[in-house]
């Protein structure tokens, strides 16, 4: 390298090196309880009440966290609503380096962060610390990017914030959902008001403590935690100008039907039950990793998991024998374990409904295949599960199981893959496998689904905007169109 060569700028090496689970529980420094976070600092709840969030991998509590009553929401929306006036003012450039300092920060302490969310959510180490974590940071850094140049993003026109944001996210990615959120929201000149999910609370804590070191002016960002009722509560603020939500189905529902006939802008990223298409002409090897990605990935918590396998009849022998093969090697446990694939079930409810609808596939007479692997002794696990014979009625072809279980069919013509794919009344993602790059672009035409991977699964970046049709939801998250949602005045 040639000496007048500038340094590059040096991101300090994440050093994730540690011995046992112990160990890495140590890294993290947890409180014993958590109050609310309004206008910059963390406040007592007026509710007086505190609930438990606990490591779904042990059952071990880990904190209180204190659940935010009526009252604690309207405190919070007041403090956004107060610092709304000066934050929309702030020169685009300047809200850009708040989010730039944000997004380095998040890198600076990613272990600490990765630790927790695998700690509170029971994901694997190696996700939180490979996809969540660097993720989040690239969505501040991208949104960051996006502040000062709104006017060239939306030529002739006059875009301008909505004012306050309340934001109810979900348990299966919870820093990556508030950045998806949160990012675009700043970024805008809106101010917010974030629900976390109520078993995973810590990190939107411990990132509101990062954003008051950030020196984000207070009031910009608040977190009220607590479960649905504090969730209802936000959306139903008068205060709040634009809901954004990413959770299940019903809850949507319920939330378009209660902020129908008000000004409140709404978007809504909701349920899934992709369908994973694979053609005989795929490259087999790599479209096993697809698959088994697209559905053990984050236990199959995930809106967009590649939940129903369409295999082509003509290999679906071979092809289902080699997954089978496969889920043998999987490693599923204890979660800070660097080498496990598949974590804990998020919570005893998850786990139960997931019981449920895997029971209900074995009684409509679907066959089921699970690998000989041991579960812990403690803590929520379910193992890899495959069903093989399942027919378009069948509940588990329909409804999101929404855990490590994929449904398994069989299709003669690219004709009946497409009639098959989009028989459910979700429409949010989709994969194709296939060499034939025309018959890629005739399936991703025909296919009901706001993104389609081909010959890849789960593949995320923050320029490239995410969202569904039907009842996965309405509205982009992500890229310029991610903006959109949070701005009136533009198209
Ligand atoms: P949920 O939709 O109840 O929870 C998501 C978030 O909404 C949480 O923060 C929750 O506290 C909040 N919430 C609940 N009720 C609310 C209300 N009436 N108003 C405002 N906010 C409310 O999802 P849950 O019960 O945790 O999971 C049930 C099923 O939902 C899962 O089995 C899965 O199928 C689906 N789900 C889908 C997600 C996705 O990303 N598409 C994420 C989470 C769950
Ligand atoms: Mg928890």
């Amino acid at each position: 390298m040639n000496e007048k060569t500038p340094a590059k700028p040096e991101i300090a090496p994440v050093d994730f090196e540690y011995a046992s689970s112990r160990e890495a529980t140590d890294l993290v420094e947890i409180d014993d309880s958590y109050g609310l976070w309004i206008n910059g600092a963390s406040r007592s709840p007026a509710s007086k009440r505190y609930f438990s969030t606990i490591n779904p991998a042990t059952e071990e509590p880990l904190a209180r966290i204190a659940e935010a009553n009526e009252r604690d929401v309207d405190r919070a929306v007041k403090a956004a609503r107060k610092a709304s006036d000066s934050w929309r003012r702030t020169p685009g450039k300047e809200r850009a380096k708040y989010l730039f300092r944000i997004a380095r920060m998040i890198q600076e302490r990613a272990r600490e962060f990765a630790v927790l969310e695998t700690l509170d959510g029971g994901k694997p180490i190696k996700e939180s610390r490979d996809f969540d974590i660097p993720l989040v940071a690239a969505y501040f850094f991208y949104y960051a990017g996006w502040a000062d140049k709104l006017e060239y993003a939306f030529p002739g026109l006059k875009p301008e914030p909505l004012g306050v944001a309340g934001q109810v996210i979900p348990w299966n990615f919870p820093l990556l959902m508030m950045s998806w959120k949160v990012a675009p929201a700043l970024a805008t000149g809106n101010t917010v008001v974030l629900k976390p999910a109520e078993t995973t609370s810590l990190t939107a804590l411990a990132f509101a403590r990062l954003t008051a070191e950030a020196g984000l002016p207070s009031g910009v960002f608040n977190v009220v935690t607590g479960a649905g009722p504090t969730g209802a509560s936000l959306v139903a603020h008068p205060g709040v100008d634009k809901v954004a939500f990413t959770g299940s189905t019903a809850v949507g529902k319920a939330i378009q039907r209660s902020i129908a006939g008000s000004p409140k802008h709404l978007t809504l990223e909701l349920g899934g039950k992709a369908p994973h298409v694979v053609f005989d002409d795929a490259p087999i090897d790599q479209a096993i990793e697809g698959v088994v990605n697209g559905i053990f990935f984050n236990q199959g918590h995930v809106c967009c998991a590649g939940s129903r396998l369409l295999v082509q009849e003509s290999i679906a022998d071979h092809f289902v024998d080699k997954l089978k093969r496969r889920l043998e090697t999987l490693r599923v446990g204890d979660p800070l374990d660097k080498n496990t694939d598949v974590g804990a079930i998020n919570s005893e409810a998850q786990l139960d409904k997931i019981t449920e609808l895997v029971d209900v596939g074995i009684e409509e007479g679907a066959g089921i295949y699970q690998p000989a692997c041991e579960l812990p002794d403690r803590g929520y696990f379910f193992k890899p599960t495959l069903f093989t014979g399942v027919s378009q009625s069948h509940r588990i072809a329909q409804e999101e199981i929404f855990g490590p279980v994929l449904s398994i069919m069989t299709f003669r013509t690219p004709a009946e893959a497409i009639e098959k794919a989009n028989n459910t009344p979700y429409g949010l993602s989709a994969g194709v496998w296939t060499t034939k790059g025309s018959r890629i672009l005739w399936m991703a035409d025909r296919l009901k689904a706001g993104v389609v991977w081909a010959n890849t699964y789960n593949k995320f970046d923050p320029a490239s905007p995410f969202g569904g049709y039907q009842e996965s939801g309405f509205g982009r998250e992500g890229g310029k169109h991610g903006l959109l949602p949070y701005l009136s005045g533009v198209r």
